[in-house]
């Protein structure tokens, strides 16, 4: 018998809860061993639940009983999930978690803290939601000479934009469907200023250079301020526009970002819509691979963590974990070159146009869209500044 512990009890506990007790055939064939819920942490309580026996108040129970040897951590935030993950490892259980904030600022210390004590730390539903990537790029990837990771790692504003896209929705209505679907954090701005993405750009960052950068180093921008006009622009130029997070590792040289970016329609990115997530990796030698799914919500999540728990219950103290350690030694965002969309009135584009060669430049509307060749955004800035032009909308081109 495995008996775990799930701190949390909101969207993504008891999903876990209901999976387990769901596919209990499979769960224990996978696992090789019945699992017992035995404790659920939570400062509710939940009479109505077929779990309300097991609701504890008082963390103390759980770290203190020896009989568990996996702790579920799905509480969200950085506190008291730090404390609480450092006191199950110290005490020997495994933990496991979908808590994107606490892995992107203390992953670092986590898996050293695993290692130490013959434990697993493991955070495959962090990145992605119920894509298994996190794993493969370990496992099954991790041979190969990764140069980039890149993708839409948050379902909440890959529903909206596709909502805008496809429908015409409004970003506010958008917005509260996808609450309503409980993809959103409990605080949206997480979603849709980026911050959520950024953490997980920061994890996947991390995966493939051993690097974990300060998510405040991470240049990051949400999606608020894209208008109706941006969409009609990357319509008119065959594209979307996908919130991407992107980490960068070449020629010893490591970049992260999240931003807005238009995605030409013959992209792989292009395609992924709704909730859906997906990460790209570029590998030499294995090429671009894409994994792809659903990135939010009670199910998918819960599969990710109870895939992580099947893990944990047959690799014993022998779990194939990577190495982080903290690093803020990064290209700057001025050094980063794209093309560029730039949203300018017509009294305007014509100095962009003369002072950057070879641009292309597409009539939408009242405003013209600039579509710059490559060039860095240091360089692109002080162009502008020296015009003294401030464009509608400022895009980079993926
Ligand atoms: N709020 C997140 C999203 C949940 O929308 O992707 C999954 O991390």
């Amino acid at each position: 018998m495995t008996n775990i512990a799930i701190l949390g009890f909101g969207v993504v506990g008891s999903g876990v809860a209901k999976l387990i007790t769901d596919n209990k055939n499979e769960v224990t064939k996978l696992g090789g061993d019945d699992i017992n819920i035995k404790y659920v942490l939570d400062l509710r309580d939940f009479p109505d639940s077929p779990f309300a026996d097991r609701v504890i108040h008082d963390y103390s129970a759980i770290v203190n009983d020896p009989d568990v040897s996996v702790v579920i951590e799905v509480m969200g935030g950085s506190h008291p999930a730090y404390e609480y993950t450092v006191a199950a490892l110290k005490a020997g259980k495994s933990v496991i978690t979908s808590n994107k904030e606490v892995v992107a600022n203390f992953g670092d210390e986590f898996l050293a803290l695993a290692k130490e004590n013959g434990v697993c730390y493991r955070f495959e539903a962090a990145v992605g939601g119920g894509i298994p990537v996190i794993s493969p790029m370990i496992s099954c990837i991790g041979q190969n000479k990764i140069t980039e990771v890149r993708g839409i790692l948050n379902g909440t504003t890959n529903y909206i934009l596709t909502q805008m896209f496809t429908y015409g929705q409004s970003f506010d209505s958008a917005l509260r469907d996808a609450q309503k679907k409980g993809y959103a954090e409990s605080n949206p701005d997480a979603d849709i200023l980026g911050t959520d993405a950024c953490r997980k750009t920061a994890i996947l960052t991390a995966l493939i250079s051993g690097k974990l950068l300060p998510t405040s180093k991470i240049h990051t921008e949400g999606i608020t301020k894209i208008r109706d006009n941006d969409v009609s622009a990357a319509s008119k130029m065959g594209a979307t526009i996908k919130l991407v997070g992107r980490g960068i590792s070449k020629d010893g040289e490591l970049f992260a970002m999240v931003a807005p970016f238009i995605v030409s329609g013959g992209m792989p990115l292009s395609g992924v819509s709704g909730v859906y997530n997906a990460v790209e990796v570029i590998a030499d030698p294995l090429g671009n691979v894409m994994f792809y799914g659903q990135g939010a919500g009670a199910g998918a999540t819960a599969s990710a963590v109870v895939g992580d728990l099947m893990q944990v219950m047959t690799s014993g103290t022998n779990c194939s974990a990577p190495v982080f350690k903290k690093c803020e030694d990064m290209l700057s965002f001025d050094e980063f070159s794209s093309k560029h969309y730039l949203a300018l009135c017509k009294g305007c584009y014509g100095k962009v146009i003369e002072k950057i060669q070879n641009c292309t430049v597409i009539e939408n509307g009242d405003e013209y869209a600039v579509i710059t060749p490559v060039i860095s955004e240091g360089e692109l800035a002080s162009i502008l500044d020296e015009l003294d032009i401030t464009p509608k909308s400022h895009i980079r081109i993926l």
